[in-house]
């Protein structure tokens, strides 16, 4: 089935100049970027983003540092895009996500881990719309595509 996952890479991301590097894993894997905005997230579309976490106690410290610096917002496609873009990313926490995924190889800590990646198909509908309007995704043909789906 193929899918659309919303991906942001978070200010800690961009401020280390790992822009390219994270967006070259979800392509190398066969992935198709079909959506790229770099943002300075206000402080509203933070709260409304993580609104599902608003009683957590670690919100303030979320919302202030998603709002500290520009973020990298994507639109991720391809075939079981959420569950393959989840395991591409890796734990919540770096300390235990595995090496080899982008928050166990560049994340020391939960409250710097990186990168957002949806985690329902309910979710990375609500939050691309969240951050793209429609006609910000193109919708675009990879001419190789039978070299990576059978
Ligand atoms: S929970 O409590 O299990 O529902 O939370 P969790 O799924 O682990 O995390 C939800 C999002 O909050 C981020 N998070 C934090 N940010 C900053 N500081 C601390 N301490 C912290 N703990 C959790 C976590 O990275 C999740 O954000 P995303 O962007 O979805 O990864």
């Amino acid at each position: 089935m193929i899918q659309k996952s919303f991906v942001m890479m978070k200010p800690d991301a961009v401020q280390r100049r790992l822009m390219g590097k994270i967006m070259s894993r979800f392509e190398e894997k066969g992935l198709q970027i079909v959506a790229v905005k770099l943002m300075q997230i206000d402080e509203e579309l933070a709260k409304t983003h993580y609104g599902e976490h608003a009683d957590k106690p670690f919100f303030p410290s979320l919302v202030e540092y998603i709002t500290s610096s520009p973020a990298l917002a994507m639109v991720i496609e391809g075939e079981e895009a959420i569950t393959t873009i989840r395991k591409l990313v890796g734990a919540t926490n770096p300390l235990e996500a595995d090496l080899g995924t982008i928050r166990g190889d560049y994340g020391m800590n939960t409250g710097r881990n990186i990168i957002h990646a949806s985690d329902s198909p309910a979710s990375a509908e609500r939050e691309i719309g969240l951050f793209f309007n429609e006609d910000e995704i193109c919708d675009y043909q990879i001419v190789d595509n039978d070299l990576i789906y059978e």
